[in-house]
Order: structure tokens, then C-alpha cells, then sequence
């Protein structure tokens, strides 16, 4: 007989074996219209105001929100993603933006795990929740810090693990969650100048009752 706590380690470690592969987002995006909200994400937002437009990488692109807002903002983007199903509705929504914002973004079918971009490719390497288990998301944040330029930034943003001490509702997998300290210590203080914030959030929990959460966001620029 499996006790609770070694079948709850068996659940979480098939889970993270699933969760990110290309088969389980296609069918999450197929399953429904639309899964996010559409919107930037807000440390996205705050971090790219003051920032001259340039080459952008967006990881884990979802449905394109990021990277047609930061086409729209001026910059040269490449929005990638495991799911053909998200990346197709994330083009849509570029081409139904008008004008030449679509021509501005280039989608591509990546899986993170293995995918290496080009060293020293990007101006702003952007990854809003993009959760993977140890240690393969310390070597994907390693290959991310590579691609940016001189002078240019990488934005980290996760769900901090104190989010499952709250009712959100989060997925109970401790071990996919991050602190911005953590990411942050994967990098080199001589050739960054990083910062490690804990921001918090209010937001509505399934039972509509108000609750704070917390996000990891990492904001490091590599000196030039
Ligand atoms: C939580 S969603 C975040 C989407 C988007 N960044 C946002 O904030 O709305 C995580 C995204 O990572 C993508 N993803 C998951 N595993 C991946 C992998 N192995 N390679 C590339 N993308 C992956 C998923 O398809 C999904 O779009």
C-alpha cells in the first residue's frame, strides 16, 4: 500500500514529467478559447518603460500577449514556445493587430529543455512563468543570461513558493517554484547588476475572496 506522502512525491513526479511537453499545452490551448488574460504582464510592462527598443526574446510565449504588446511598443520580437496550439493563436492575434506589428514577431516552436539561443543575441530576454524542475531551470536561466547583450536585461518572473501558503489554488508542486534570490545566484555579480524583488498582488482566490500572492522577479543587466 502507497502511504499519502509517497503517493503525493509518485503524483508530482509524474506530473513534472508531463507538464512540459509539447503535448500537454497543446491540449490545455485546445481545450479552450483562450487560457490568459491577454494583457502584458505587469513586471514586463514596468521593466521595459525607460528602455530604448531593441531585440527581444520572449520565453514561454504563450499566447502571444508579451510579445504583440512589445512589437507594439517598438521592438524586434521572437516569442517562443513548446505549443504549436499557442503559438498559432499567438500569431493570430499579432496579424489581427494590424499595420506592421506582426512583422515585427517571430514565432518559433522550441522546447526549453534543450534549446540553446544565440549568445549575446538579445537586447531584453523576458521568461514570465516559465516553471521547469531543478536543475534543468538553473541551466535554462544560465543559456537565457548568455543571449543578452552587453548593457542589455533579463527579466525573470515566477510564482514565489509562498504562494502555497495562501488559497490561490496553486498546483501543489513546491519544487517548480522559485525566489528571484535564487535565480538571481545563478549569476555572476562582476558582469551583472541584479535585482531581487518579492512584489506582492492582490487577487481574487477560486472561493472570490481577496488574497495577496507574490511573484519572484529577477531584473538583472548585464554590465556592457
Ligand atoms: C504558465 S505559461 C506562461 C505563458 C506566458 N509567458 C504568460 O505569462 O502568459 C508557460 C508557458 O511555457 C510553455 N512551455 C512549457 N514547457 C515548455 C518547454 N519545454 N519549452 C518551451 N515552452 C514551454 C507553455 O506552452 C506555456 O505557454
Amino acid at each position: 500500500m502507497t502511504d499519502a506522502h509517497t503517493q503525493h512525491a509518485t503524483d508530482n513526479q509524474h506530473a513534472t514529467e508531463i507538464m512540459f511537453t509539447a503535448e500537454f499545452w497543446d491540449e490545455r490551448y485546445g481545450s479552450t478559447d483562450r487560457v490568459w488574460s491577454g494583457n502584458p504582464n505587469p513586471h514586463l510592462v514596468t521593466t521595459v518603460a525607460g528602455l530604448a527598443p531593441g531585440d527581444a526574446l520572449d520565453v514561454g510565449s504563450g499566447e502571444g500577449a508579451d510579445a504583440v504588446w512589445l512589437a507594439a511598443q517598438g521592438w524586434r520580437v521572437t516569442g517562443v514556445d513548446v505549443s504549436k496550439v499557442a503559438l498559432g493563436r499567438a500569431a493570430v492575434h499579432a496579424a489581427e493587430r494590424g499595420g506592421q506589428l506582426a512583422e515585427r514577431i517571430t514565432w518559433q516552436q522550441v522546447d526549453v529543455l534543450s534549446w540553446d539561443p544565440a549568445p549575446a543575441r538579445y537586447d531584453l530576454v523576458s521568461a514570465q512563468f516559465m516553471h521547469l524542475p531543478r536543475p534543468a531551470l538553473e541551466a535554462l536561466h544560465r543559456r537565457l543570461a548568455a543571449a543578452v547583450r552587453p548593457g542589455g536585461t533579463l527579466l525573470i518572473v515566477g510564482h514565489h513558493p509562498s504562494d502555497l501558503e495562501t488559497t490561490i489554488g496553486r498546483p501543489r508542486l513546491p519544487e517548480l517554484m522559485f525566489t528571484a534570490e535564487q535565480v538571481g545566484a545563478t549569476l555572476d555579480e562582476r558582469d551583472w547588476e541584479i535585482r531581487a524583488e518579492t512584489p506582492g498582488r492582490e487577487v481574487t482566490d477560486p472561493d472570490g475572496q481577496p488574497v495577496t500572492i507574490h511573484d519572484a522577479v529577477l531584473i538583472a543587466v548585464r554590465r556592457g
